[in-house]
């Protein structure tokens, strides 16, 4: 369906299929979305209490629709993305009687999602799992594409797979009771998308940012969502195991995630880090000719309407003992993505810790052509 104020996306991957649901109120039509999935199964739904304190009543449409579910929650933080709580899942799953037709729906943010659709790809070798995304990280990101996993002590995301989902229903109506900085923060993610692929997106998200943060204008909320994808699928469908285009949407992630890991995970939010990150990346692209005067100074002021915390001291050679480390490292060449213009993301292997650590400097002094 198509309507002004629902978009069907669909992620064309040849083996996978699958269509992206955007929507003020679709929760309310959930049981209607899943009705052609309704086969008397089971349904697990995974969640969390600080959301389903909320939206309680999109499950009991499920009850009153007929459907057979049982739900689980797990810890409202990172920890649930732990070994332990998939093993939690998988046992509730036998005693509830899921079988190999049940179907997961994982309701939440990126954290449930990821979890969700681990414990979904891993049981019984794997069932359906729908995503319906509560965060705009998990909205615009992380719901699609399929990437699931589990933290280990030495790292985040260490054991996951890539299992898609059947479907995404993304209603921008869950947004309301998120805390404005988890929204903030995960715009980081939009403007991201403008910046390596469409720069509609980061002229939009540079005029009209108060008015995508206050949330109350529909229509171009519903243009940002559904823009950015409709970008990450596209993305997806063309290199789903990140060999190539994939790993554009990692721009700003490099130094973004060595922040984030030198804060602990804690303090820094990761769409802050990453907009930290896109404003280094911005600079290497700049000092190498790839973005002009012009493009830099206007790329900096859109990134500093974002609101950030303190960085505080920041120790350069942390940051790039890190950056060894960083998953996006392979074969001991780093893939750093850099703009070759706003709206032109570019794979380059070619970025030198000198360029990363003047980068960094300018986190402090700002964007000065000098
Ligand atoms: N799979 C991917 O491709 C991918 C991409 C990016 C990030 N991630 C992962 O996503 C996770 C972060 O996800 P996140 O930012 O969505 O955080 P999150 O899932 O931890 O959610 C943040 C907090 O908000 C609460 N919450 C969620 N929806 C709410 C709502 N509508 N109203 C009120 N409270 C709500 C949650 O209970 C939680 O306490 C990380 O683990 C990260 O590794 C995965
Ligand atoms: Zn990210």
């Amino acid at each position: 369906m198509n309507t002004a104020l629902h978009t069907s996306i669909p992620v064309d991957l040849d083996d996978y299929p699958y269509s992206i649901e955007v929507g003020f109120g679709l929760r309310h039509q959930l049981a209607e979305l899943l009705k052609p999935y309704n086969k008397g199964q089971m349904f697990f739904v995974v969640s969390q209490d600080t959301i389903l304190k909320h939206y309680q009543p999109v499950l009991d449409q499920l009850a009153e629709a007929g459907f057979r579910f049982v739900t689980h929650v797990v810890p409202a933080d990172e920890s649930a993305k732990n070994i332990s709580y998939a093993e939690e899942l998988w046992t509730a799953m036998v005693e509830a009687g899921c079988d190999r037709s049940s179907m997961l729906l994982a309701l939440g943010g990126g954290v449930v999602g990821d979890l969700g659709g681990f414990v979904a790809s891993t049981y019984m070798r794997g069932i359906d799992v729908i995503q319906i995304p509560t965060t705009l990280l998990a909205m615009i990101d992380s719901a699609i594409g399929g990437k699931t996993a589990v933290n280990l002590p030495a790292g985040k995301n260490l054991v996951g797979r890539i299992y898609q989902p059947k479907m995404v229903v993304v209603d921008p109506g869950f947004l309301e009771t998120l805390p404005t900085r988890n929204v903030v923060s995960s715009m980081a993610e939009a403007i991201k998308y403008g910046f390596i692929k469409e720069k509609r997106i980061f002229d939009l998200m540079d005029e009209r940012f108060d008015d995508m943060v206050a949330l109350d204008d529909q229509a171009l909320i519903l243009d940002i969502i559904a823009s950015s994808c409709r970008i990450k699928g596209d993305v997806v469908v063309n290199d789903q195991f990140e060999n190539g285009e994939r790993r554009l949407l990692n721009y700003g992630h490099t130094i973004g995630h060595a922040l984030e890991a030198i804060h602990a995970y804690q303090g820094l939010y990761h769409g802050e880090g990453v907009l930290y990150g896109m404003k280094c990346a911005n600079h290497i692209s700049w000092k190498k000719g790839l973005l002009s005067d012009d493009e830099y100074q206007h790329s900096q002021a859109a990134l500093d309407k974002f609101p950030l915390p303190e960085l505080g001291e920041v120790d350069p050679d942390q940051v790039l003992e890190i950056i060894g480390h960083d998953k996006k490292n392979i074969n001991g060449m780093l893939h750093f993505i850099l703009l070759d213009g706003v709206g032109q993301g570019i794979v380059r292997t070619d970025v030198s810790p000198e360029e990363m650590v003047a980068s960094l400097e300018t986190l402090k002094t700002g964007a000065r052509l000098a």
